[in-house]
């Protein structure tokens, strides 16, 4: 009994002079840890007599919740007490700058996207997508690539172990199935009032995304990014490619003067086909947009074959249109100066940081906001 207040006298006084956590936790476990004082005299319970028990156990027991709650108290005043020192000391200064957070920032070839978008948009022109896992036939044969066209090779096609209908599917090599995705929905409107969801012809949409080959140097990376242009009418010709590219390109790089030339080329979708040049200087070693005697390829375009508007189930004869297509990352690199596309898709977020753009900018260039 006397041992139970000279221990319950010591641990109080130990409690009481306790100056800090640390040594107020030492206490407790001198009292209440596996081999503490009160935790040694709990297990001589079991060893007493019944009477002897009734007797001790309500004592010991006490005397456990009294210095338990004795060290809770202790524990909130030293609690508190270093909070006031810590207040008291001016630790927290609330006049001073906050630490510098991290923000994100929207990628180039996002950037220039939206930019694109934006300056298509004030055309009239609406944004269409495809899935990135196409089918041979809208990748390829719907837009005129026979069987065997050497095309098919020169396209670095990454295919996909063939499906349960034995289809072997593949990641798209060019955003031009978007053009047969979105011809064969505007045949549907046409031929069937149910389907009236889909909008019939005219079409005017672009059709930004992700494309994919097996390719990879300085200028050429396994997936990049495309936009698809596609505008079909009564009447279009290729006068109407050559304007609406032509405005693109000097909204696009925010230059009255740039020069353009188209080039013969061939594309099996497209008769005639073309290469569209923007003038430039490569004197400096970087390339200059608007200015000098050199010539950079920057996108394909043509009127579209009548093979394909057949294929989508429009009469040629009545529907004619024209298709373009570019490369969004290379429009990117030139208009921001990025010198190598393989860091573009390098998910560093030190280049980031630096090529990055603010998400609250107006994409529109020509809004004066970006
Ligand atoms: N699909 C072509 C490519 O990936 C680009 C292209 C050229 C798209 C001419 C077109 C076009 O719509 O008319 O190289």
């Amino acid at each position: 009994m006397t041992d139970l207040a000279d221990l319950e006298a010591d641990l109080s006084a130990r409690i009481a002079a306790a100056g800090d956590l640390a040594a107020l936790d030492e206490t407790r476990i001198a009292a209440l840890g596996k081999t503490g004082a009160i935790s040694s005299l709990l297990k001589t319970l079991g060893g007493m007599s019944p009477d002897e028990r009734r007797a001790q156990g309500p004592l010991i027991n006490g005397l456990r919740d009294r210095v338990a709650a004795s060290i809770a108290a202790r524990r909130t005043e030293l609690e508190d007490a270093a909070l006031e020192a810590e207040l008291a000391a001016g630790a927290l200064d609330l006049s001073l700058p906050a630490p510098p957070r991290r923000k994100g920032a929207v990628h180039p070839t996002m950037q220039v996207m939206d930019e694109m978008i934006a300056v298509f948009a004030e055309m009239g022109f609406s944004v269409a997508e495809g899935p990135d896992i196409e089918d041979d036939f809208h990748n390829f044969s719907a837009l005129n690539f026979p069987p065997r066209h050497p095309a098919r090779e020169m396209h670095d096609t990454f295919f996909l172990k063939p499906g349960p209908d034995g289809e072997r599917r593949l990641l798209r090599t060019h955003t031009s199935p978007i053009q047969i995705r979105v011809m064969r929905r505007a045949n549907v409107a046409l031929g069937a009032p149910q389907f009236a969801v889909h909008q019939a012809p005219p079409i005017r949409i672009i059709g930004p995304g992700r494309v994919y080959r097996c390719d990879s140097d300085a200028t050429h990376t396994p997936m990049f990014h495309q936009m698809e242009g596609l505008v079909i009418d009564r009447d279009i010709h290729m006068g109407h490619l050559k304007w609406t590219l032509d405005a693109f390109v000097r909204r696009f790089f925010e230059m009255d003067g740039v020069v353009t030339r188209f080039r013969p080329h061939h594309f099996p979708f497209t008769e005639p086909s073309a290469e569209m040049d923007v003038q430039c200087d490569r004197s400096g070693g970087a390339v200059k947009i608007g200015e000098g005697s050199d010539w950079l390829e920057i996108l394909g375009g043509g009127m579209v074959h009548p093979n394909i508007i057949r294929i989508c189930g429009l009469d040629p004869d009545e529907w004619q249109g024209f298709a373009f297509g570019m490369g969004i990352d290379r429009l990117a690199m030139l208009k921001y100066g990025l010198p190598d596309l393989r860091d573009t898709f390098g998910a560093d977020v030190r280049w980031l940081a630096h090529y990055g753009f603010s998400a609250f900018a107006d994409p529109n260039p020509a809004s004066g906001l970006s």
